[in-house]
């Protein structure tokens, strides 16, 4: 599939046929994870591929009834959860080297859209979910102290093709080299 193709077909799926995902398809997804760019390639990044069907019930159930993504992490064969390891990205000798802290939120955000990239390549769905109860989602699967969890998918076949939300013109967050005065 081209790359822009990918980066611009790719859509949020909230919908999923039961079907499981083959073993191939969640390798090659995971493959894609291991190849993001990192801080220093540090890496931190850690994966919990749920398949549990209880576990992924109690994993829906840190969304509010109101998250648009709630059903879909039952629905979905597999939910994957994607953690960060704390004080490793953005650090030099234990010390943070920017005014930005722990970049963990950066590399792992990185590591997403590759993993939904490639997800979308292999015709499997997935939509991003970050409104949750991230302390209620660490207890329920049991990570540690100097681990977090950042966001998790679901990762399935699609029922729907998804809608393609309006994005903002280039005029609106391209600019030259300056940041634009206002007024
Ligand atoms: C950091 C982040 C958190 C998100 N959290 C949720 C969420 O909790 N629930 C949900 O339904 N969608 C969530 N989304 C999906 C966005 O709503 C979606 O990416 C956006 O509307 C654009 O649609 P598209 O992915 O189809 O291009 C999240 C996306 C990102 C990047």
């Amino acid at each position: 599939m081209d790359l822009m193709e990918a980066i611009k077909g790719r859509r949020s799926i909230r919908k999923y046929k039961p079907d499981p995902v083959s073993e191939g398809a969640l390798e090659k997804v995971m493959e894609a994870v291991k190849w993001s760019p990192s801080w220093a390639n540090t890496q931190c990044w850690e994966v919990i591929v749920v398949k549990d069907p209880n576990v992924k019930s109690q994993l829906a159930n840190t969304l509010t009834a109101t998250n648009p993504a709630r059903s879909s992490m039952t629905e979905a064969a597999l939910v994957v959860v994607l953690c960060g390891k704390k004080g490793v990205s953005g650090f030099k000798k234990g010390e943070a080297a920017t005014v930005k802290g722990d970049w963990l939120m950066f590399d792992t955000g990185m590591a997403m859209q590759n993993l939904c990239l490639a997800a979308y390549g292999q015709g499997l769905g997935t939509v991003v979910v970050g409104m949750f109860d991230h302390k209620k989602a660490e207890e329920i699967l049991g990570v540690p102290q100097n681990v977090e969890v950042v966001a998790m998918t679901p990762l399935g076949h699609p029922a729907t093709e998804g809608t393609t939300p309006k994005r903002k013109d280039f005029s609106e967050f391209v600019f030259s080299n300056r940041y634009p005065k206002k007024g």
